[in-house]
């Protein structure tokens, strides 16, 4: 699935596991690689790819995705990167903070999907890799705004996965736990790397798994809430 014919486009390509994806991708043999962000200054080459294309995307902006699909009409693989987490329990939470995480987690990989699947199978087919978050299977108090706007982008992974079913468009949902970038910065715990997180992706896109989950903590918790969901819902409800 990953090969000399491929055109990925990363979102929220400038930090992170987003620029983690392109620096693993540029490593392969792929084809081209449109780097996404929000602010064409705010990209740092990335050494010895030549390769990498950075293209201007904010994905709550409906004209530029719209326009993006005309200027980038070779896209054979998305990753639906881009995220933001707003902290703050479901009550408390300013309505603001839950309207942007619904717009760029939820609304924003919709609408990137939409507009890059017949460009996908114009191209004779490919995947869109959807970027969810472990804590989309079970609520943690404290992220209640963000898991809610990925367990909806976890829901529309499987509508996707069922309505391109026979239009040649793999679509994969990716399921990691903590990850070392800014996202968790400030919240002391384990985190697996982003250049791992990122390698384990595209082993799962190329092993054509639905469901990827890319680091130690995410495949155990998977475990755990395959053999006792509820169990896993009251230990994240404590944390
Ligand atoms: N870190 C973790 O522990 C973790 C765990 C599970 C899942 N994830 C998911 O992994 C993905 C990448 O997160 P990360 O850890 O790499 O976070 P990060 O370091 O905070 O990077 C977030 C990226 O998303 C971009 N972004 C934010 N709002 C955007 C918008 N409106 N339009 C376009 N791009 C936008 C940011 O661009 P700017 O630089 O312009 O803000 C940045 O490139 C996210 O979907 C996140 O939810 C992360």
């Amino acid at each position: 699935m990953i090969d000399q014919g491929t055109v990925a486009l990363v979102t929220g390509a400038n930090r992170g596991i987003g620029r983690a994806l392109v620096q693993a991708l540029s490593a392969t043999h792929v084809t081209k690689i449109y780097a996404g962000v929000r602010s064409l200054a705010a990209f740092e080459p990335i050494v010895l790819a030549t390769n990498v294309v950075p293209i201007e995307i904010d994905v709550t902006r409906p004209e530029q995705i719209e326009r993006l699909a005309v200027t980038a009409p070779d896209v054979t693989l998305l990753f639906n990167n881009a995220g933001v987490l707003s902290f703050g329990d479901i009550i408390s939470a300013s309505w603001d903070d839950i309207e942007h995480n619904l717009a760029v987690n939820y609304l924003g990989k919709l609408r990137l999907a939409r507009a890059f699947a017949p460009v996908i199978e114009r191209n004779g087919g490919g995947a869109i890799v959807n970027t969810l978050t472990l804590v989309a299977l079970a609520s943690m108090p404290e992220l209640s705004i963000y898991n809610a706007s990925k367990a909806a982008a976890w829901s529309m992974t499987q509508s996707l996965r069922a309505s391109l079913l026979n239009r040649n468009v793999r679509v994969h949902g990716v399921f990691p736990g903590a990850v070392d970038t800014d996202m968790l910065k400030d919240v002391d715990i384990e985190k697996a790397s982003p250049s791992d997180v990122a390698l384990a992706i595209l082993k799962g896109v190329t092993d054509d798994e639905e469901d990827i989950f890319p680091d130690a903590m995410s495949r155990s918790l998977y475990s755990a809430w395959k053999e006792d969901h509820k169990a896993v819902e009251k230990q994240f409800a404590n944390m």
